[in-house]
């Protein structure tokens, strides 16, 4: 698939471009009328997602599914307890297309799932909302891309920082010029931690499906360390803390650097050097991409923070007048260089409970792109994009070695060992998405 360059404008910029069109109050969706809704993965973050989406008076859930019983009874209650409704309760996806014929399916199942829910949700004519990192490989973002655009779906990335009030006004402040010339930028994820040890397999507990659970996957056996939740550590599942973590700092830079959406090479080192788990992503990466305009290093450790840097998380934006922490919890904060005398400044964060992410603000964005016939704010192509560049790193750290990247036509050129790995075997009965 081809992309110019000129597609990608901001989602700000988008959803200013939409606003400034006269649209039409209802756009195939009545306003007032609330969207039948699907969850598909049932766990931590799809729990927070739905429960956004039912504060928001916008749904009615209709289906909750999981392919681990458990999951889905615990959610059942939550449902229950929330709206005094009971949605019909599924283990396969599918099934639940073909019934239910959801308008709207919340993907938040772990990420070796997340390509062919999705195009089988946009397939059967549901609007999707999908966490990141959107795929595990990524021939599968594109397929994604392709899919939501033929069939004129909706598609909004769970990249949720687009929609924080501190991130804006970070982006306004770098907007302003204030910085002066931007050269460089330093986005990281550094916690400090043990060396933790290894937890041993043990039989598939009563109520999962773990062959269904590893679908496309290879089927490992049962380990405890893996669901919930864990699966983010193991490889054949995810990629890692640049993927789950990284995504949401990348995708950052990617807002802010606009038209340049791609890196022209990436080059990646690091390894486990210190963890004695049995987890097997990274413990230490670094990354060098390079754009036009700009450098861009990527640098996560688990097993030590950054105090003699202050901020273990976020984006350091290295200015000519000065540099721009972008973070979390501490907000950002701007320090002029020592010539420029202007006064330091600082935003807050605003945040939701629990968890402190802004998930009602994108549900907002996302019912409304559904009835405008806009793309949302953090639209699917966004977070190909940004999931894009935390899987490069991956691939070159698999590799051992860079590589110079088309962005344009998505491939390595000459580089048949690396193009290989933009997709992956999978396990039968499963085909991976063209
Ligand atoms: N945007 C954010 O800030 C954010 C935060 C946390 C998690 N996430 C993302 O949300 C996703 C889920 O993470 P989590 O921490 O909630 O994991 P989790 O393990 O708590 O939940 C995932 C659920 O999916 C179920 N599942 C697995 N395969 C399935 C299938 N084929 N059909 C239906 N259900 C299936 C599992 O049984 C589990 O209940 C991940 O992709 C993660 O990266 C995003």
């Amino acid at each position: 698939m081809t992309i110019s360059r000129r597609c990608f404008l901001s989602a700000s910029a988008l959803a200013v471009a939409a606003s400034s069109f006269p649209t039409p109050a209802i756009f195939g969706v009545e306003r007032d009328k609330k969207l039948r809704v699907a969850l598909v993965g049932c766990g931590w973050w799809g729990t927070n997602i739905l429960n956004a989406a039912l504060s928001s008076k916008t749904v009615e859930p209709v289906a909750l599914v999981d392919v681990d019983r458990r999951q889905l009874a615990t959610e059942l209650a939550n449902v229950k307890d929330k709206t005094g409704l009971e949605p019909k309760t599924f283990g396969d996806f599918r099934e639940m297309l073909e019934q239910m014929k959801p308008d709207i399916v919340i993907n938040a199942t772990p990420d070796h799932w997340h390509a062919l829910i999705t195009i089988a949700a946009c397939n059967a004519g549901a609007h999707v909302y999908v966490e990141k990192p959107i795929c595990h490989t990524i021939n599968e973002g594109i397929a994604m891309v392709k899919t939501a655009r033929e069939t004129n779906r909706t598609v909004q990335v769970g990249t949720h920082r687009r929609v924080s009030p501190h991130n804006q006004a970070a982006m306004e402040f770098l907007k302003s010029g204030k910085l002066g010339k931007i050269g460089h930028v330093r986005a990281f994820v550094n916690y400090p931690g043990g060396i933790g040890k290894k937890t041993p397999d043990v039989p598939i507990p009563e109520g999962l499906d773990w062959d269904f659970w590893c679908g496309p996957a290879p089927l490992l056996p049962y380990n405890p360390r893996m669901h919930p939740k864990g699966f983010r550590q193991f490889m054949e599942f995810a990629n890692g803390q640049i993927s789950d973590w990284g995504i949401h700092w990348l995708d950052q830079v990617l807002w802010w650097s606009q038209e340049e959406q791609y890196p022209k090479s990436v080059a990646s080192s690091g390894g486990r050097f210190v963890l004695e788990d049995n987890s097997t992503w990274p413990d230490t990466q670094h990354v060098v991409y390079q754009f036009d305009k700009f450098d861009l290093v990527w640098e996560h450790r688990l097993y030590s923070g950054n105090p003699p840097e202050k901020h273990n998380i976020g984006i350091y934006f290295y200015g000519t007048h000065g540099v721009l922490h972008l973070g979390w919890l501490d907000g950002w904060s701007y320090y002029p260089n020592g010539t420029h005398k202007e006064p330091t400044e600082h935003g807050e964060p605003k945040l939701d409970k629990p968890d402190d992410q802004n998930i009602a603000n994108l549900w907002a964005d996302f019912i409304e792109s559904i009835r405008e016939g806009r793309r949302p704010i953090a639209d699917i192509e966004n977070g190909h994009r940004s999931t894009t560049l935390a899987l490069l790193a991956v691939l070159s750290l698999k590799l051992g070695r860079g590589f110079v990247w088309d962005g344009q036509n998505q491939t390595i050129p000459n580089d048949p060992e690396a193009v290989k790995l933009l997709a992956r075997t999978y396990r039968t009965p499963w085909k991976y998405p063209m």
